[in-house]
């Protein structure tokens, strides 16, 4: 039994990254940061390996996909709609657009109130006149048909983009031309949202934030975790990407690989206070948050929670998988153990966990019915994880429910989920079901 380690809330990102520069030339010790290309020699345990005969979870028929999910994978949800806080900030953002004239939306609402007969269209020009400012010739060209697609998968629009020609009168215009239909004031939030994602990408906040890897300083500058999803689900800021390893709102799934498919992190530690059953590494802002997870776990009652298997490589992946075909077949390995390059593990933001006590610990079969899984399950959003694979969620995830396989996705995300009622990522962000690999070639 370890000594309880105090309370502590999860480090940010660049706090534990700064923690782990201090030790990078230290020998690995529990928190102390560790090449990621020597997991071959920590023998990194899978999850998918049972601990014993028995052991092995069995594959659950899949249920089916509820409404509201189906719902949320088809189209977008009411929630990745701007909700009212979402307007006011991409307004807050737009305005900021807006140089020494009138912010746009600010303006084009004036011009509707004053004149609600007056074309939209003058509004919009109007700004172009007074303005001139970069960003909304941006954000109106965005609305061109050669506007490059999104870097993320976006819902359809709920309302087809105004094209630019609508809002442009003709040379020789009639003195008295008739006046153009009034633009729904729904659309108004769409120019926002154009705006506002152009603009995040050359904020120095964001760009500067982006570059540190600090995932909480990124989404305070777009505004908050509202803004920040919608901007993501829109596909409205291209540096805003769910592909990178390094950063923890990445999406690794049967459809999402890593490229490389060999990436490592650059490095991994192991946490502090816990005990570590296969010597299992984490990403350093994980490691930080698992060992705050325990200790409340511990100072809750509810007794100790083991770790025992973390970052694997693509290596070590690949002969976790290569077990789970001998045993199972393709099919039946596809359900529990990624193929390599596919899981989770390799980032260093995964955690399998296990039940411990009097010294010893359970499987990770075990834990769904213990003190420690209810906890979990209740509270690991808390510290910055979500439940992964949960109970009903394999035609989204792919994998049968896996109650001990915890990711680190950082407290704002891990939050919003929680209070949304998202229990995937690809929900959460609105990208496509990934339940089978795509096909070859
Ligand atoms: N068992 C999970 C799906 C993995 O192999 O990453
Ligand atoms: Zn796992």
């Amino acid at each position: 039994m370890q000594a309880p380690v105090p309370h502590t809330l999860p480090l940010t990102r660049r706090e534990a990254r700064e923690r782990a520069r201090v030790h990078d030339a230290a020998p690995a010790r529990a928190g102390e940061a560790v090449p990621a290309r020597a997991d071959e020699a920590m023998r990194a345990r899978a999850d998918e390996v049972p601990a014993r005969v028995g052991d092995v979870p069995r594959a659950r028929p899949d249920e089916a996909l509820p409404a509201r999910a189906r719902e949320a994978l088809r189209a977008p949800r009411d929630k990745t709609q701007p909700t009212r806080r979402d307007q006011a900030a991409l307004t807050r953002r737009a305005s900021s657009l807006g140089g020494p004239g009138v912010p746009l939306a600010q303006h084009a609402r004036r011009r509707r109130r004053r004149w609600p007969s007056v074309p939209v269209a003058a509004a919009l020009v109007a700004v172009f006149v007074l303005g001139s400012s970069a960003s909304v010739t941006a954000a109106v060209t965005r609305l061109t048909p050669e506007a490059p697609p999104p870097a993320v998968a976006a819902p359809e629009p709920s309302e087809s983009p105004v094209p630019l020609s609508a809002f442009i009168e003709p040379a020789t215009a009639d003195p008295a031309p008739p006046p153009l239909a009034p633009v729904p004031a729904t659309d108004l939030p769409v120019v926002e949202q154009q705006v506002a994602g152009q603009d995040l990408c050359a904020d120095p906040a964001v760009t500067s934030a982006l570059a540190a890897q600090d995932e909480a300083a990124v989404i305070a500058a777009v505004g908050g975790i509202d803004p920040f999803r919608q901007t993501v689900v829109t596909g409205t800021a291209p540096c805003l990407r769910l592909d990178d390893p390094n950063l923890s709102w990445v999406v690794v799934n049967k459809i999402r690989p890593f490229a490389p498919i060999d990436w490592a992190p650059g490095s991994v530690v192991f946490p502090e206070g816990v005990r570590n059953l296969g010597e299992g590494a984490l990403a350093p802002e994980a490691a930080a948050a698992l060992t705050a997870m325990v200790s409340a776990a511990a100072a809750a009652g509810v007794g100790e929670i083991g770790l025992q298997s973390a970052y694997r490589s693509y290596t070590t992946q690949q002969t976790s998988y290569s077990v789970q075909v001998a045993d199972r077949g393709v099919e039946g390995a596809d359900l529990v153990s990624a193929r390599p390059g596919h899981s989770e593990h390799q980032s260093g933001l995964a955690a399998d966990v296990v039940p411990c006590a009097d010294g010893s610990c359970g499987t990770l079969d075990d834990l769904a019915a213990t003190p420690q899984g209810a906890w979990v399950a209740e509270h690991a959003w808390e510290f910055g994880w979500i439940v992964r694979y949960q109970e009903g969620r394999t035609d989204v995830t792919g994998y049968a429910p896996e109650p001990w396989h915890l990711r680190y996705v950082g407290p704002e995300i891990a939050a919003a989920m929680r209070e949304g009622g998202y229990t995937t990522l690809e929900e959460f962000f609105a990208l496509p079901a990934a339940p089978t690999y795509a096909p070859a070639g």
